[in-house]
């Protein structure tokens, strides 16, 4: 196996995630002396004689900036070797799934993401004959999520907070079961929503982490990428899912790369605001007299506050410490994804996402600016309305990406629209 073709990361030792996060895949060039990497747009390189080159042959196969950005991301995802770029996270999930060859069976958790339910149930099952179980693995008791595995169940599908109604799947506990199971399937962990700074589940016991870079990672919705980050131990994997990542070339381009390296340099700095931020944002919503129900996993409020606080990263759990001991009214900053019932329906959330002045309504979530959008419709509206009802993806259920803006001015953005929305003409809501 040559050092080409895996790009296993030697972390610097003791340094803490925003030291890393600046520092590791950024060294000065030896050439130049630049601070920052040069974007390398050439598609090929010289060979001194055949087979003689620096490492990189062919654009797709391997550039500097895409190297440099998998070394970032392997070291800022604890726990993982090796990280490999690709064109989108939807192109990253593909990328998986191919990797399991024709036939296999997959258990995931029900409330996936719609373009990577879409790829199980329409692309992959057509194509490679691919069966999915999905299963509540939120609240299912270990006898059923055990059921669900078959002896050909290759893999195991979790994302955590779900999207949109963020119910939390203990990972450890789906990690334990999965390791029992007669087939021993991989676990893998989408963990766009709480990006790498809140959660760690390669040290949960997790095979592979993917992100859709496009959100928090890059942070300024400015890139479409995805990445896996995956612990030593799995070369053999790396080593496949490497060959696919060429073979099939949805890579990223060069410029993305240098964007989402640029962007994830600041993880930290967002993240604990996106997280601040949202909290106050639904501790407003919570005392609001316009909101029937608000949901965010950080709120004392939240069912599964406790496993949130249990499944902190170490680095998000010294923070979240810190914070605590100067906030006393309960909850904690856990990422910046909201969702919260307004009193009424379509109308008034219509009207709530036309009344903002800073929550913009557009679809995607993780940039530095406040998005709002209207599940049912927007992002979840492929959904037969039957199965989003079961999902409690109602007519007056919205979601928040709550951005790195000014608290004060945010929590005031959400008030005066609230009470556009559901204050006038219902004062007995008040
Ligand atoms: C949780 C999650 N996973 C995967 C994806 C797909 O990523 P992309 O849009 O970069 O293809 C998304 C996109 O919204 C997402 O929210």
């Amino acid at each position: 196996m040559s050092p080409s073709i895996l790009n296993g990361i030697k972390k610097p030792h003791g340094d803490s995630f925003g030291t890393r996060a600046i520092h590791v895949g950024s060294d000065p060039s030896p050439e130049t002396g630049a601070v920052i990497p040069a974007i390398s747009l050439s598609t090929t390189y010289k060979q001194n004689g055949v087979g003689n080159h620096k490492g990189f042959e062919y654009s797709r196969s391997g550039n500097p900036n895409r190297n440099a950005l998998e070394a970032t991301l392997a070291s800022l995802e604890a726990g993982g070797a090796y990280a490999l770029g690709f064109a989108s996270g939807s192109s990253t999930t593909a990328t998986v799934l191919q990797s399991l060859g024709p036939n296999a069976h997959i258990v995931s958790v029900n409330d996936v993401y719609g373009g990577t339910f879409r790829y199980m149930s329409r692309v992959a099952k057509e194509n490679q004959g691919l069966e999915t179980t999905f299963v509540d693995l939120e609240n299912a008791d270990d006898e059923t999520i055990s059921a669900a595995f078959r002896p050909n169940t290759k893999l195991v599908w979790i994302e955590s907070p779900t999207n949109p109604t963020l119910r939390l799947v203990d990972i450890t506990r789906i990690v334990s079961l999965a390791r029992a199971a007669p087939s021993s399937p991989l676990v893998l962990v989408d963990n766009t929503f709480l990006s790498p700074f809140y959660s760690s589940p390669l040290l949960q016991g997790a095979d592979i982490v993917m992100h859709s870079l496009t959100k928090y990672v890059n942070g300024h919705s400015d890139v479409v990428m995805g990445a896996l980050i995956l612990p030593a131990g799995h070369e053999a994997l790396v080593e496949k899912l490497r060959f696919l990542q060429n073979a099939i070339g949805a890579v990223p381009s060069a410029y993305d790369c240098w964007l989402a390296q640029r962007g994830a340099k600041t993880l930290h700095l967002r993240m604990k605001t996106h997280g601040t931020n949202a909290l106050a944002v639904a501790r407003a919503l919570e005392r609001s007299p316009y909101v029937e129900e608000v949901i965010y996993p950080g709120l004392a409020s939240h069912p599964r506050n406790d496993l949130a606080y249990r499944s902190l990263s170490p680095h998000a759990r010294k923070f979240v410490d810190q914070y605590m001991t100067r906030d006393d009214e309960g909850g904690f900053p856990y990422s910046g994804m909201i969702s919260f019932r307004i009193r009424g329906g379509a109308e008034e959330a219509n009207k709530f996402l036309t009344t903002t002045r800073l929550f913009t309504l557009a679809e995607s979530l993780g940039g530095v600016e406040s998005l709002a959008e209207l599940p049912a419709q927007m992002t979840h509206g492929s959904i037969p309305p039957a199965e989003r009802a079961l999902l409690g993806i109602g007519d007056n259920l919205i979601r928040l990406s709550v951005g790195v803006e000014d608290e004060d001015d945010l929590v005031a953005d959400v008030e005066q629209a609230l009470a556009a929305a559901v204050g006038v003409g219902h004062k007995h809501y008040a």
